[in-house]
């Protein structure tokens, strides 16, 4: 499962590593978005929605469909946009990220805050440019805009901020980590089924998917934050509680954080029922939603 996982993942690697050399972008401004975007990282969402349209098409076979490549790699440039904003001294105000000084840290936070909006509106070019039916690409494009946009993440990011002042109750926690986290990681899935042209009954069971696994995700995160280790997640550990931050362990405690991660872990894993969804690559989707959990056990 993890070879699946790392051969995916170097498949995005191997794109990425071509994106930006254009000496027509300013060199600062490209050396700072490909610092950012080439720092490592897990490459989950794209890997999910390469994943999610290999497993809605059976019949592409064991290769993961390369013309839905740039389309996964605008994901993973979205994610590293709101990972430069998100580290911001005016946001999380985080010195390390992906093991390397932050964005901001390593160049400056006028440069950190070009190569986020450079990446973000980049990566729309790279998505819009995948040879499959234009109508297909088109909703796909609408529901990663709307994801990442107001009612998607850059909210999610204003109620994230805003708790730091008004703790939230639980279902507020849910809607924050709801729109912050879940909404891309649930578009990168829902995105993976329409560019293949799923039928409407897969596209939800993988839509459903996307959305526990954001949930059991962002828990997830938060509880690393606590018990983790800042060289294994790439991150300063005590971050949240040194802001402030409403996270799942603050409002439920460790245990029941944990137990609630495991579930919604469990919940990503039967969106995906064995007779709709077989094959190596819905097994790696439920065994990764189910694996969550265990990073924090
Ligand atoms: C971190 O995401 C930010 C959250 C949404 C919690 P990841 O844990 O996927 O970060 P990378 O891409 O592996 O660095
Ligand atoms: C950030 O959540 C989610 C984003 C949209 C970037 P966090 O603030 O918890 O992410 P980390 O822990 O800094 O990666
Ligand atoms: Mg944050
Ligand atoms: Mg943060
Ligand atoms: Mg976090």
């Amino acid at each position: 499962m993890s070879d699946y996982l790392t051969r995916s993942a170097a498949l995005v690697d191997a794109f990425l590593e071509q994106t930006f050399t254009d000496p027509a972008i300013p060199s600062r401004l490209a050396q700072a978005m490909r610092y950012s975007l080439l720092a490592g990282g897990k490459r989950l969402r794209p890997v999910l929605c390469l994943t999610c349209a290999a497993a809605c098409a059976p019949g592409a076979g064991d290769e993961l469909p390369a013309s839905v490549l740039p389309f996964a790699a605008g994901l993973e440039m979205i994610h590293t946009y709101s990972l430069i904003h998100d580290d911001l001294p005016a946001m999380d105000n985080d010195d390390l990220r992906r093991g390397k000084p932050s964005c901001h840290r390593a160049f400056d936070e006028a440069t950190a805050i070009l190569a986020g909006d450079a990446l973000l509106t980049d990566a729309f070019a790279f998505m819009a440019s995948v040879p499959l039916p234009a109508g297909r690409v088109l909703e796909a494009l609408y529901l990663v805009s709307t994801a990442a946009g107001s009612a998607g993440m850059a909210g999610g990011q204003m109620l994230d901020l805003e708790a730091e002042k008004t703790p939230p109750d639980r279902e507020g926690l849910a809607r924050l980590n709801a729109l912050k986290t879940g909404a891309l990681l649930r578009a990168a899935c829902e995105c993976g089924a329409v560019l293949v042209g799923a039928d409407d009954v897969k596209r939800q069971a993988v839509r459903r998917y996307g959305e526990c696994f954001g949930l059991a995700f962002q828990i997830t995160d938060d509880i690393l934050d606590v018990v983790g280790d800042e060289a294994m997640i790439g991150k300063p550990v005590g971050s949240d509680a040194q802001r402030g931050k409403a996270t799942w362990p603050a409002l439920l405690g460790l245990d029941e954080a944990c137990r609630l991660a495991h579930r919604t872990g469990e919940e990503a894993a039967a969106a995906l029922p064995a007779h709709l969804f077989a094959g190596v690559q819905s097994d790696f989707l439920r065994t990764l939603a189910l694996g969550l959990a265990e990073r924090v056990q």
